[in-house]
């Protein structure tokens, strides 16, 4: 018998590989055996008993492939949240997003300057790969960015990344093994915890205090420093609180690393986007000091999309293994986006006019937000001072937790916030993080829905 169907056998789906299964099993099940396969069946489970084998479904029903039990470990509810909030939507409920951190979607526009540069570069052919730690005039760029910063640097010290995303990755990969700690706050932005459940290593937190305006606590820092602490991560002005730290903060951070001899991991991703102008570099206040800082323009250029971040890595020469080690490590990516690194230098060395808008506008949504929370009886709200988060907390009945007060928000009137325990806070504070990119006049339909469920979740 001939058959002829000419798909290649593992390009087979669907109906046509069960049609194909079953002509194949119905063959084989009246002949001897000795017969030609026909391309297209599957090949056959020699160790798969006929009863975990379900031809009728053309697939195995066989265990599932197992995953590495690190994975349990990466969550991250920004966005895991989403699915519960595509299950209200297909109840037909509208909801109203403010999970995450893009200004794209609220209308907020990339620079149209920096989408010609990357136009034109693709259009002049720069789509293949690049160096992997960048082009050099994006690395100049970032050097020179960070000198007029106040942070001497070398461009040979300077790495493209994917977004900000990858060269927290990167330098926790080069830095931390299995079992290490690396020190980071609660509340805090969740990739970190993710990228060290990754490789099995352990996020250690450090409180940070809402009634300090939500600052650190440097003598729980200090307490949490154990022998198996590799780094310190500040992330300042702070996701999710909107927090910006005061110099004499700073200033002890460093201090306190430096008698442990801790590098410090620098998040500045929000650096431009304080409502009262740039929030100056913490490596400015010690160059020599080790400190590796991060950002991108994905939030103050208005282009997460394009993961065009960078990376540098301080000066003093004890750094010198740790950048091998990153340089090493991104080899294995190639390189980043290519096209949008040509948008690094136009954006770094360009006017940034549209910056003094684009913080006007946070600041009126900040006030607006924290104004309106704090109305709103049982929730209290500190007052962000950069970004476009503010993380509010409401007093919760007793046995109640942050989820059933976002998940309760989300079901009965459509409004999506991420509950405190996703960024590592205690379920039991009630503290819940808001997105308030959106128009001043939508916030306020929002923020009247969150004190109407607020007065019936509080039983008011
Ligand atoms: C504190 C912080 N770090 C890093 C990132 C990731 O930014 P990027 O798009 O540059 O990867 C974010 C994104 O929200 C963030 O809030």
């Amino acid at each position: 018998m001939l058959f002829h169907v000419r798909t290649p056998p593992r390009a087979v789906r669907g109906v046509e590989a069960n049609r194909v299964e079953i002509a194949w099993r119905n063959y084989t099940s009246v002949t001897s055996g000795a017969s030609p396969k026909p391309a297209g069946a599957r090949d056959a489970q020699p160790n798969a008993s006929p009863a975990c084998y379900n031809p009728a479904m053309s697939t195995p029903t066989t265990p599932a492939i197992p995953v590495a039990s690190r994975v349990a470990g990466f969550t991250y509810a920004i966005r895991n949240i989403v699915a519960e909030a595509k299950k209200v939507e297909a109840s037909g409920r509208q909801v109203r997003y403010l999970n995450i951190g893009d200004p794209i979607p609220f209308g907020f526009r990339t620079p149209p300057e920096l989408v010609a540069v990357v136009e034109r570069a693709m259009r002049e052919g720069h789509n293949g790969y690049t160096p992997s730690p960048g082009i050099p005039q994006a690395r100049e760029a970032v050097a020179r960015d960070f000198v007029r910063r106040g942070v001497p640097t070398d461009p040979d010290r300077v790495l493209l990344t994917s977004g900000t995303s990858e060269g927290i990755e990167l330098t926790i990969g080069a830095l931390a093994d299995a079992g290490d700690e690396v020190l980071v706050p609660t509340p805090t932005y969740p990739l970190y915890t993710a990228v060290l459940a990754k490789i099995g290593a352990r996020a250690v937190y450090y409180r940070t205090d809402p009634a300090r305006g939500w600052q650190p606590d440097l003598d729980h820092m200090a307490s949490v420093i154990t022998p198996r602490t590799r780094a310190i991560v500040t992330i300042d002005p702070n996701n999710p609180t909107g927090a910006v730290y005061p110099e004499a903060t700073r200033r002890a951070m460093l201090q306190l690393a430096d008698r442990h001899g801790l590098p410090i991991l620098a998040d500045e991703v929000y650096g431009d986007l304080a409502y009262d102008g740039e929030v100056p570099a913490i490596a400015r206040l010690d160059p020599d000091a080790p400190i590796i800082s991060f950002s991108s323009l994905s939030k103050a250029y208005l282009a997460p999309g394009w993961r065009a971040g960078w990376l540098n890595v301080g000066r003093t020469p004890r750094l010198d293994p740790v950048l091998a080690a990153i340089k090493k490590l991104a080899d294995g990516r190639l390189c980043s986006p290519g096209p949008m690194q040509y948008a690094v230098a136009a954006a770094l060395d360009g006017d940034r006019a549209h910056l003094p808008a684009l913080r006007a506008a946070l600041r009126e949504r900040a006030e607006l937000t924290t104004r309106r929370l704090n109305a709103i009886p049982g929730i209290t709200c500190v007052a962000p001072t950069a970004a476009f988060y503010a993380m509010p907390r409401v007093k919760l009945p007793e046995g109640k937790t942050d989820q059933d007060f976002v998940l309760g928000l989300l079901r009965s009137r459509g409004v999506l916030v991420v509950y405190g325990s996703g960024f590592g806070a205690d379920p039991a504070d009630g503290s819940f993080r808001v997105v308030f990119l959106a128009e001043p006049r939508e916030l306020d339909a929002i923020y009247d829905d969150i004190a109407a469920f607020t007065a019936e979740f509080l039983g008011a």
